[in-house]
């Protein structure tokens, strides 16, 4: 299992979320996490302190450990590695304008553990790729999931719609974020699957991560999507999320 975590101003950005989140996808693989929360949180701010990054990310990554190759759970001790990249600056408001292209949905039913068995995902964002888009959105029975690495949003009538955290969606760090936002900026929040014909004629689209913030969704298989330019809704959340990560580098200065 694994996190990317963000750092800004050389701080960790939603460190408990993503221990947290770390905790829960190891225990749905039977894995211990082999350190307690808040050593763990220190090493990682430590690691940044000491190489100094500013913008960037941390990639932690917990698997069961060295042991010869074979299925059943070895009685190694687990390896917990974790390491820095810079990341360029913080997209301006409404982020990178992306192009999805949709893709049936073939993963297991744990998509909320954050494992990094992630070839279903891998095969879908190339797809896309290779298809001139910038990101794969999985279709299931007609219902738009998640995208390959990161949650999606529909806006509709002023309602903010995104598809509830479990079986077929990662509980994204930057998506638990932005619905604490709405729900404080009173916008009405619906957390279900939007159908894929009720997302494609959606006043606003937008996906969301750790890495890219939000991005607004302008075009989808090919055709105009999201009103094809970053909307006012987007906009505004996009505002309140960074308003936060201001204060949180604020804070802990
Ligand atoms: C499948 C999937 N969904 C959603 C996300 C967004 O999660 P987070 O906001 O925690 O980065 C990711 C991030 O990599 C992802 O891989």
């Amino acid at each position: 299992v694994y996190e990317v975590i963000r750092v800004y101003g050389g701080r960790a950005f939603l460190l408990p979320e993503h221990l947290d989140r770390l905790a829960r996808s190891a225990g749905g693989i039977r894995l211990e996490v082999p350190m307690e929360t808040g050593p763990l949180a220190s090493a990682v701010e430590d690691l940044i302190a000491r190489g100094r990054l500013d913008c960037g990310m941390v990639y932690l990554q917990l698997t069961r450990g060295r042991a010869p190759r074979n299925h059943v759970f070895p009685r190694a001790r687990p390896t917990l590695l974790f390491y820095l990249r810079e990341l360029p600056p913080p997209p301006p408001t409404g982020g990178e304008a992306v192009r999805l292209l949709s893709v049936a949905d073939e993963r297991w039913r744990n998509c909320w553990i954050k494992s990094i068995a992630l070839l279903p995902n891998v095969l879908a964002k190339n797809r896309a790729v290779e298809a001139g888009c910038d990101e794969a959105v999985f279709i299931e029975e007609g219902r738009v999931s998640e995208c390959s690495a990161s949650n999606f949003f529909a806006v509709a009538k002023g309602t903010l719609i995104t598809a509830p955290a479990g079986e077929k969606v990662l509980g994204g760090i930057t998506r638990a974020a932005i619905l604490e936002e709405a729900r404080r900026l009173g916008v009405k929040v619906e957390e279900r699957s939007p159908g894929e014909a009720e997302a494609r004629a959606a006043d606003e689209l937008f996906i969301a991560s750790t890495t890219r913030e939000i991005s607004h969704v302008v075009g989808w298989d090919g055709k105009p999507a999201g009103g094809g330019r970053c909307g006012p809704l987007t906009r505004r959340l996009h505002k309140s999320l960074r308003r936060r990560i201001e204060s949180a580098q604020a804070r802990r200065r």
